[in-house]
């Protein structure tokens, strides 16, 4: 059995707060996905507006990940570094994962935004991620498991011809980045862990448009990998953070 602390009603509260100023730091960053931009002027007004918002960017400095936002454009699965020479172009696609540390407590979530005019075909990866988020979410219940969820995805994504990322995925969050349990993109109804009412988990499926093979890359000075579809193919994903409670579920990260 794995060592959950459920959060006590105050705690709950400071993690709807990280949450929600996750999430407006998404809707602040969209006007900004402009032809043109550079990554590493998106990691600027992320970090800017987190640190305006009396929060701290969480990814800075985590296990020596260099910046204050993940970006992550095309075959870019997840843990994009922004740099000045990524510079987002027509028809991109390009994940910008937020994690806000606000009063001790972490809120994370992510989005594909679309730039310029993108292909039918990347639209529809896009769409198929954002659903495939939410049928993961819709499965979860008080009682339930980490399998539960990564079963609909798995099943959503394969029915739509594109594949399911499995070396990486949600997690437990809340008085740390990352916890327990694995929310995997995979799995059987009832098998796997017990959810936890009053704990948070995210939901963040990761879709590839062909193989779901993937190729790891280290990052210099850190702990933390970035990935790329093994076929140079795209890969899009969205994440909520989600609190498990007596009766459901609650999207924290709501936009
Ligand atoms: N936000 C990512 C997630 O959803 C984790 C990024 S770790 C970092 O779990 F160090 F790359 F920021
Ligand atoms: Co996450
Ligand atoms: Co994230």
């Amino acid at each position: 059995m794995k060592s959950i602390v459920p959060l006590s009603p105050d705690e709950v509260k400071k993690m709807t707060r990280a949450c929600r100023l996750a999430a407006e730091t998404l809707n602040h960053i969209e006007k900004y996905l402009k032809i043109g931009q550079t990554t590493e002027e998106i990691n600027q007004i992320v970090h800017d507006y987190t640190l305006r918002n009396g929060a701290v960017p969480a990814p800075l400095g985590y296990k020596g990940f260099p910046k204050s936002v993940c970006t992550s454009v095309n075959s870019v699965i997840c843990h994009g570094v922004p740099d000045a020479v990524t510079v987002l172009k027509d028809g991109d696609i390009i994940n910008v994962d937020v994690t806000c540390k606000l009063d001790g407590f972490f809120g994370d979530t992510s989005r594909t935004f679309l730039i310029g005019n993108v292909s039918e075909t990347a639209k529809d990866l896009v769409q198929t991620a954002h659903q495939a988020m939410m049928k993961g979410i819709e499965a979860i219940t008080p009682a339930g498991t980490t399998g539960d969820i990564g079963f609909e995805i798995q099943k959503f994504i394969t029915r739509k011809g594109y594949t399911a990322v499995r070396e990486i995925g949600g997690h437990g969050v809340g008085r740390n980045f990352h916890e327990e349990p694995f929310v995997p993109s995979y799995g059987k109804r009832g098998k796997l862990d017990r959810l936890v009412p009053f704990h948070c988990i995210t939901v963040e499926p990761m879709v590839n448009q062909g193989t779901e093979e993937i190729i790891e890359y280290d990052i210099p000075g850190s702990l933390i990998k970035y990935y790329l579809t093994a076929d140079g193919l795209l890969s899009a994903q969205f994440e909520h953070t989600v609190l498990v409670t007596d009766t459901g579920y609650e999207i924290l990260t709501q936009a």
